[in-house]
């Protein structure tokens, strides 16, 4: 780490969400500096070169640079294993996108690499960092609601990513549904026990990589709470989430979905708008996170979620998919 109260990023992979990254990093985190951007596509290093960064297609260079404390990791997940190892080598802290791999057990062994190497690492599971759903979390954890029962978690995109992306993703649980698992996670406790059910009748790009488009997961966790996820490729009038924890005391609901934060009533009906896209509706999640990052680098603090949440929210997603494949409920000690 430099000397001076600035952590001066790398950002690998200027695609859709790395791009938002350099963007926040050079312009909207406080303590943050961006110092270089590398993608194999020069033209996308170029464009979130934000702030006077340089672009670049060369790794090594980027890893090279004694300037960079810390890399943020955006490339597509496929890569993620061997950006965090290389990272790794150099010493950098890491903050990586979900997921860190396809597969657990080389999931396992990176964080391990990380944890040995003493290197801080966060994962973005950035859903922890809305202000609604950190806000549902701190109240649960506070008492005032007494025991969780149940716990739904609805997220639904409104059209199918881009072939290429679904291709490598690794299919919804892994890519998608995580994230809601994760917020299981952090909300209510652990995970014991999962079973998956899912269709494809949005597309048929989905049949083509083994891959559904809805899904209904149900989880039971280690404190006698049950839950449901629900998620979907297809709600055309725009991105739909909604979480909702059903308490002793009563339950807490955060789902606020309009861009503007009006709803218009006239002849035809009640008119109001959603945010489009996760890239809008988690715009301040995302920046929260990575301040939180920087924050915690500053501080010399433990960073969450960590290493242990990478492999965890992972090895529930990779339980979902076994359980849809073999159409049973899954343990998540199988796994
Ligand atoms: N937390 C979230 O809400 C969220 C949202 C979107 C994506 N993601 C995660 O972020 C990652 C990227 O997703 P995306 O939607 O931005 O994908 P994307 O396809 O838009 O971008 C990926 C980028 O990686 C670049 N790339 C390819 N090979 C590379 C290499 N060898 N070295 C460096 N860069 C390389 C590509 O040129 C591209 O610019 C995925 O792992 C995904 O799971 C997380």
């Amino acid at each position: 780490m430099s000397n001076t109260r600035t952590i001066n990023f790398g950002v690998i992979g200027a695609g859709a969400i790395g791009s938002i990254h350099a963007r926040n990093i050079a312009t909207r985190i406080a303590g943050a500096n961006l110092v270089g951007v590398m993608d194999v596509n020069l033209e996308a290093a170029q464009k979130a070169a934000f702030g006077g960064a340089y672009a670049t297609q060369d790794l090594d260079r980027l890893l090279g640079d004694p300037a960079i404390d810390a890399v943020l990791i955006a490339s597509l997940t496929a890569l993620h294993r061997e950006h965090i190892q290389q990272a790794t080598q150099a010493g950098k802290a890491i903050f990586c996108e979900k997921p860190v791999a396809l597969d657990i057990h080389e999931t396992r062994r990176v964080m391990q690499e990380v944890e040995e190497a003493k290197l801080p690492f966060q994962i973005g599971f950035q859903r922890r960092f809305d202000p609604g759903y950190a806000e549902v979390a701190r109240l649960l954890r506070s008492g005032e609601m007494g025991k969780v029962e149940m716990f739904r978690s609805q997220s639904s995109d409104p059209k199918p990513a881009p072939e290429h992306y679904i291709a490598s993703s690794g299919g919804i649980y892994i890519d998608s549904v995580i994230h809601d698992i994760d917020v299981a996670r952090f909300m209510v406790g652990e995970i014991t026990r999962v079973t998956a059910l899912g269709r494809n009748p949005v597309d048929a790009v989905y049949d083509k990589y083994g891959d559904i488009s809805i899904s209904i997961l149900t989880l039971e966790f280690e404190n006698g709470a049950v839950g449901v996820i629900q998620n979907s490729r297809r709600t055309p009038h725009g991105y739909d989430l909604r979480c909702e924890v059903h308490c002793e005391r009563g339950k807490l609901v955060t789902e606020d979905e309009r861009e503007t934060k009006l709803w218009r009533y006239d002849a035809h009906g009640i008119h109001g708008d959603y945010y489009y896209y996760f890239m809008q509706r988690f715009q301040d999640a995302y920046r929260i996170e990575a301040q939180a990052f920087v924050d915690g680098l500053l501080a010399g603090t433990p960073l969450q979620p960590n290493t242990h949440d990478a492999i965890e929210s992972l090895r529930v997603a990779v339980a979902a998919t076994k359980s849809l494949r073999e159409a049973r409920s899954v343990l998540i000690t199988e796994v």
